[in-house]
């Protein structure tokens, strides 16, 4: 079954975007996955189509009413696809929720612009809100684009060779270690020696070693997190290996 997303928007010019290039752009003229694109404003009201009107208790900007939302959200038969809002107001989200979303029947995508949409629709319609990060965008078409890629890798099929989706950043809580390729000598900076030793077993402690150096001192959040689900105690000092100025 190809992987359905539907994208309800007032800018479906703004889509597929970068999706329509590369990994997830192969991946859609493949039929791996598809995008259905509805223009909010076909459920607009009246002979001006409005999609939005003034906050209720004064303020700026302008709310998406909750008629013309709900419309288009039924109108698309999720069946079965949760619909989700990308907005700062939402909780973050992380890998596990796009492979629990990627190993789904696909999403539902609502961008709002203006101030927001009014807060009942959601309620309603079971609206999962979803925040890229804390900072603010124009409106939820790039947070779309994004939830979207990170769904459509995961796909079966999609990567090139599956075991980077396997071994990456965020797949065991931890950031990935650092990349080298040729030249071995560049610029008077040499490839990490180990890297050239052909052992394996070596290697793979030594990227294991970098990957938690680099989680300790960039992400404490997600050390302290990975500390505490390997049952290891996290009053340890900081390891001597996680210099915080060889990290760039
Ligand atoms: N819309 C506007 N800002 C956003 C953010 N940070 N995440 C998700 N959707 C958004």
């Amino acid at each position: 079954m190809t992987w359905q997303a539907t994208v309800l928007t007032l800018f479906p010019g703004m889509f597929p975007g970068p999706l329509g290039q590369s990994l997830a752009g192969r991946a859609l003229e493949d039929r791996l996955w598809s995008l259905d694109l509805r223009d909010l404003r076909d459920y607009g009201l009246g002979r001006h189509r409005t999609v939005d009107d003034t906050p209720f208790g004064g303020g700026a900007g302008m709310v998406m009413r909750p008629d013309v939302v709900a419309a288009a959200i039924r109108d698309v038969m999720a069946g079965g696809r949760p619909v989700i809002y990308p907005t700062p107001r939402g909780r973050q989200l992380r890998q596990e929720d796009v492979r629990r979303l990627s190993g789904g029947p696909g999403v539902v995508v609502l961008c709002g612009r203006y101030e927001g949409v009014d807060e009942r629709v959601l309620e309603a319609c079971a609206v999962e809100q979803v925040s890229i990060g804390d900072y603010v965008l124009s409106g939820g078409e790039m947070a779309a684009l994004v939830l979207l890629d990170s769904c459509v890798r995961l796909i079966p099929g999609v990567m090139g060779s599956d075991a980077s989706g396997a071994e990456e950043s965020f797949s065991d809580g931890l950031l990935e270690y650092p990349h080298y390729t040729k030249p071995a000598s560049w610029e008077g900076r040499d490839v990490p020696d180990i890297l050239l030793s052909g052992h394996h077993a070596a290697i793979a402690r030594w990227r294991q070693t970098e990957s938690e150096t680099a989680t300790q001192v960039r992400r404490p959040d997600l050390w302290a997190a990975y500390r505490r689900r390997t049952g290891q105690d996290m009053s340890d000092p900081v390891s001597p290996a996680a210099d915080p100025d060889r990290l760039h």
